[in-house]
Order: structure tokens, then C-alpha cells, then sequence
């Protein structure tokens, strides 16, 4: 992806600095720049299982999950948390397909569930409570997304959301696209809402990363 915002050498100082990786996991990022396919990459991927790791995540639920790169990093926060689930959802039934390879020779298919629909809704469907909702679908679907994650993330869970930055776009006033203002309009949502502990962290297109917390806080 291109690197408006931030010094040229950023991204690639930032990925760089990720510890070594199975060798799959680096053969999804080869695919990803061959075919051109928006994954979250190293050092985003690695900040998202670091945040998993850190609220000891069990249950995850990711939304618009691609042919699986951030969903293996999750699955592995998961895996070393003492194990639980991860589901993978794509509306694209020939992506979910490749995941399923993917996630199989990392050996975490067991951790995976995969469902081929749309995010949205497939979160509104899935019984129980997560630990962490991860948020990639397209832009102007956030909004819509906001209630029914916030419906679905335990108290003290965590929601990571990818692109709000959307390489500057988001500061570019005559920038009125549908997804454009779907992130804008997602962001200001979950900032003016005092349930969330908000946060940007400038890695890669930008990570919104917010927690819900207890009424007493
Ligand atoms: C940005 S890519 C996902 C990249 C993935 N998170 C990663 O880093 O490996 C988003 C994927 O989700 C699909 N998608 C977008 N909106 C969706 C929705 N509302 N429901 C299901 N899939 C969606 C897109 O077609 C695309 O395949």
C-alpha cells in the first residue's frame, strides 16, 4: 500500500521489527502483494495478537477476514491465551476457501470457524459474548456495524478497527465518498459514546483500537 502519511521508511522500519513468523504466515503476505490483496501486514497483524495476548482473548470475532493473514494472528493470540475460537467471516466463498488452506497449514484450523456472508450480519446471528470484535469490512458498512458489535463484546472486550485513516483521505474535506464519511461518521460515533475508551494508533492505515467498559468506570 502507498505510505502517504507518514516518512516513507515507516512501515517498512515497523515491519521489519515483528518477530520471525511460520513460514506461511510470510508466503500470505508474498500472495497478498502479488494479487494486490489489502491485508492488515506485519506489524498491524502483530499489534492486533499483542492486543489479544494482553486481555488474555479466548473468543474472537473478525469481520471481513479476507484469505485469513489477520485472522492467523488472532487464532495464534488465542492459541497461546489457552485456546477458544475465531470466526472467520467473507461474503467470497472461493476467500473463505483459501483461509481454510491457510489456517490448516499453520495448524489452527481447529481454533477457526468460518462462515461465507455477510460480517454484519453473521455477527448479529452468532450466540454468546466476545472478548474482541476486529472490524475490516467495507467502509461504508461501519457505521451500520457499531450497535450490533457493541451488542456483541463483553464488558472489558475490545473492538480494533482497521483503515481509519484510510491513507489521509480521512483529512481531505472535499474527500465526500460514501467510504470516506463511513469512517468519519464511525469514528466520531464511537468517540462521543462514553461506554468506549478510544484510541488511533497510527500503524500502517490507521487502527482504532477502543475498549467497552463497565457502567462503574
Ligand atoms: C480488507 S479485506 C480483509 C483483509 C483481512 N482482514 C486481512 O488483513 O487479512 C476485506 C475483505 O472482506 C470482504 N468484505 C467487505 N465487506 C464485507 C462484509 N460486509 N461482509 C463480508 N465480507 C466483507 C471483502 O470483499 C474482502 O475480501
Amino acid at each position: 500500500m502507498a505510505d502517504p502519511l507518514f516518512h516513507p521508511g515507516l512501515t517498512r522500519y515497523l515491519d521489519g521489527l515483528v518477530p520471525a513468523r511460520p513460514p506461511e504466515l510470510v508466503a500470505m503476505e508474498a500472495e497478498a502483494e502479488r494479487t494486490g490483496f489489502p491485508i492488515i501486514g506485519p506489524s498491524a497483524g502483530h499489534f492486533c495478537y499483542l492486543v489479544a495476548r494482553l486481555i488474555g482473548a479466548r473468543s474472537v470475532f473478525e469481520m471481513g477476514s479476507g484469505f485469513g493473514y489477520s485472522t492467523a494472528w488472532f487464532a495464534r493470540a488465542v492459541r497461546e491465551n489457552g485456546g477458544g475460537a475465531v470466526y472467520h467471516t467473507v461474503w467470497d466463498e472461493k476467500l473463505s476457501r483459501r483461509a481454510r488452506e491457510h489456517l490448516a497449514a499453520l495448524g489452527l484450523s481447529e481454533l477457526v470457524t468460518f462462515r461465507v456472508g455477510e460480517a454484519v450480519a453473521a455477527l448479529r446471528e452468532t450466540a454468546g459474548l466476545f472478548d474482541l470484535v476486529f472490524n475490516d469490512i467495507d467502509k461504508d458498512g461501519y457505521v451500520t456495524s457499531l450497535p450490533v458489535i457493541k451488542s456483541r463484546l463483553r464488558r472489558g472486550g475490545v473492538l480494533i478497527v482497521d483503515n481509519v485513516l484510510w491513507s489521509g483521505r480521512i483529512f481531505d474535506k472535499s474527500d465526500t465518498s460514501s467510504n470516506t464519511e463511513g469512517i468519519r461518521e464511525f469514528t466520531r460515533r464511537v468517540i462521543s459514546d462514553g461506554d468506549w475508551a478510544v484510541s488511533i494508533v497510527p500503524i500502517r492505515d490507521g487502527l482504532l483500537v477502543a475498549q467497552l467498559m463497565s457502567p462503574s468506570a
